[in-house]
């Protein structure tokens, strides 16, 4: 299937999201934007991305974990990401993009809205597998209505080659449809739609994006991300923002998160254990 591309809004200098921009997100369950900071400022931040993951910083944790295998030690991981970068290199606070993303994260959800999760995602050169198609709700408390919007920020060009971002429109207000762990492997983080919930895969967009630019959407918009074919590593740091969720009418579970048998579960609970 081949995605439409989408060319992405430029902002002015203030980062105001105008009526447009704010009517094309209701509408369509996300948002690309051309330029949230500079490539100077991006630079940094790509400085101590590497830095984080070259460290393997919160390994131990559980925060840094294989997001699309089984994560042993010894394998080279498909998806690397973790948890909390900033907690790892703060100085990324003191950037542009985090004080941008806080910009504009306000203005689709308040004042009172805070950037509360962050993580990093990194496609290895030649052999990032695909990010699965799924809701980002999935992954999260079923019993609650939840309220964000999460800035995803490539650091460097994002292309159909290296793994840009894809959107299925109109998926923004939609149930949590059924999601496995990818392969129907509880080992493994990530999940995936199950062969039943692939048809709500249709009439995907695709962002390309330069450096400095950002996708915006909910945690609800099915989305996806392709391999990294390139020779160069795709690097991407997810900033996420909320206001409080609310509780849903009925209580519910998520068959996919009953089973999870992560590396990185038990890695954290002998974390917990130890302090
Ligand atoms: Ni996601």
């Amino acid at each position: 299937m081949k995605p439409i591309i989408i060319e992405p809004f430029k902002l002015d200098a203030d980062l105001k999201l105008t009526q447009e921009h704010k009517d094309f997100f209701k509408q369509n369950g996300f948002l690309s934007l051309a330029n949230i900071t500079h490539t100077e400022d991006l630079d940094k931040v790509r400085v101590s991305y590497d830095r984080i993951f070259a460290e393997q910083a919160g390994r131990n944790e559980g925060n840094q974990f294989d997001l699309g295998g089984t994560d042993e030690d010894d394998a080279p991981p498909n998806l690397p990401q973790i948890l909390h970068p900033d907690k790892y290199a703060p100085e990324m606070r003191q950037s542009a993009l985090y004080a941008n993303v806080q910009t504009i994260i306000q203005q689709f959800l308040g004042p009172e809205a805070t950037t509360d999760f962050h993580h990093a995602i990194l496609k290895p050169a030649g052999h990032g597998i695909a990010t699965p198609w799924h809701q980002d709700a999935a992954y999260w408390d079923p019993n609650l209505l939840h309220k964000s919007v999460s800035i995803w920020t490539p650091l460097q060009e994002a292309t159909l080659e290296n793994g840009c971002m894809h959107f299925v429109p109109y998926t923004q207000n939609i149930e949590i449809v059924e999601h496995r762990h990818i392969n129907n492997d509880p080992k493994i983080h990530a999940l995936e739609l199950t062969e039943a919930a692939m048809p709500h895969v249709k009439n995907v967009v695709a962002c390309p994006l330069s450096p400095g630019g950002a996708t915006i959407h909910n945690g609800y918009t099915l989305h996806y991300t392709p391999p990294n074919r390139s020779a160069t590593p795709r690097r991407a740091l997810i900033l996420g923002g909320s206001i409080p969720a609310t509780q849903l009418d009925k209580q519910r579970t998520f068959s996919w998160q009953e089973n999870e048998q992560t590396a990185r579960l038990a890695r954290a609970a002998a974390a917990n254990k130890n302090t």
